[in-house]
């Protein structure tokens, strides 16, 4: 069975962006790849967390993975943290990659922009989750569009060792989801949807109550114009909402243009905040039945042994290359 990587950091609440883009697509492929789902903590560290804090939402990250439908028995769970092999293998990565590279990294750009100092972490992070994917010779890595770029440098990092050291790690592809690729900020709709967004109206948590997902909804940013139309280059939040109902929902982009033509944005906010609503609500469902059951930590430790056997062998294999 091909290989499957995918991991999402505890540095806040997981949004509507990282289901749609992310998540949702893990849970598919679970059915026909071997599947290794990580909550990547140390990547979290990368900018100053407090340690309850990152403790709790760790384990919150990982219960949404069980209750967004990824099955633990079938799929390896588990903390990035738990599997030292993640780190060792991301400092020899680290080793091989050019300051140049990371320097080219848009992620890096914007998360530093305006900050006095800046911590090494978050410029060497993309090594890091490059050893995150090649530790399991991974054939397919689910992410947003957002992560395109990383994954570009973990294949080159994968061919400039085979190529120095003889063939070791599989050559990744992204997955990406075709519509809804990359979900923007309800307030500005040039940024991501993401966690790390101060301000919470950008964002939808997926354990946003129904209440606030409506009321973050209708006061999503628009034109002041009142045709739903899909045109990024003109209308970006307009587009981007349409682009989240069509995620939400069975309807394609055209289905949802005809059906709100003449109607303004009014009705189809409020259409688009029942159709989040009705995805999100059995997941949060789901979500405080596993918080409640104490279950997590057992799959969590069965997910971590499990992940730690499969990288066993690479990392060995590796470090014999390298001389060690
Ligand atoms: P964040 O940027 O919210 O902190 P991560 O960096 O942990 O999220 O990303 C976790 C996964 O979610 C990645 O696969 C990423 O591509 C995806 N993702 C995050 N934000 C979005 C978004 N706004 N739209 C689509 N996918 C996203
Ligand atoms: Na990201």
């Amino acid at each position: 069975m091909k290989r499957v990587f995918s991991g999402i950091q505890p540095s806040g609440q997981l949004t509507l962006g990282n289901y749609i883009g992310a998540l949702r697509n893990f849970v598919k492929l679970q059915h026909t790849h071997e599947c290794f789902f990580s909550v990547v903590d140390l990547h979290a560290i990368t900018v100053q967390q407090e340690p309850a804090l990152l403790k709790e939402q760790s384990e919150a990250v990982a219960a949404l993975f069980i209750a967004a439908g990824i099955d633990p028995q079938k799929s390896n769970v588990f903390m990035q943290s738990h599997v030292t092999a993640h780190a060792e293998l991301g400092w020899m990565l680290t080793t091989l990659t050019y300051m140049g590279e990371l320097e080219r990294m848009t992620q890096f750009k914007d998360k530093s922009a305006g900050k006095d100092s800046v911590g090494a972490g978050l410029f060497v992070y993309p090594s890091l989750m490059a050893a995150d994917i090649l530790l399991y010779n991974s054939d397919l890595v689910p992410v947003g569009d957002d992560q395109k770029q990383h994954l570009e440098l973990t294949r080159d990092l994968a061919g400039r060792f085979n190529a120095r050291y003889g063939d070791t790690f599989t050559i990744p592809e992204v997955y990406t989801p075709q519509v809804g690729a990359r979900v923007m900020s309800l307030d500005d709709a040039s940024k991501k949807m993401s966690k790390s967004n101060p301000n919470p109206g950008s964002y939808i948590a997926l354990l946003d109550e129904p209440d606030v997902i409506r009321k973050k909804i209708s006061r999503a940013v628009t034109d002041s114009g009142r045709e739903v139309k899909f045109d990024p280059q003109n209308k970006p939040e307009v587009s981007n909402l349409i682009g989240i109902y069509a995620q939400c929902s069975d309807k394609t982009i055209p289905e949802i243009e005809a059906m709100y033509e003449g109607l303004g944005y009014g009705p189809f906010k409020k259409d688009l905040a029942e159709q989040v609503v009705a995805v999100l609500e059995p997941l949060q469902q789901r979500y405080r039945d596993i918080r409640g059951s104490g279950d997590l930590q057992k799959f969590l430790k069965q997910g971590a042994e499990r992940a730690a056997a499969a990288a066993a062998p690479q990392l060995r294999d590796v470090k014999e290359k390298m001389g060690f």
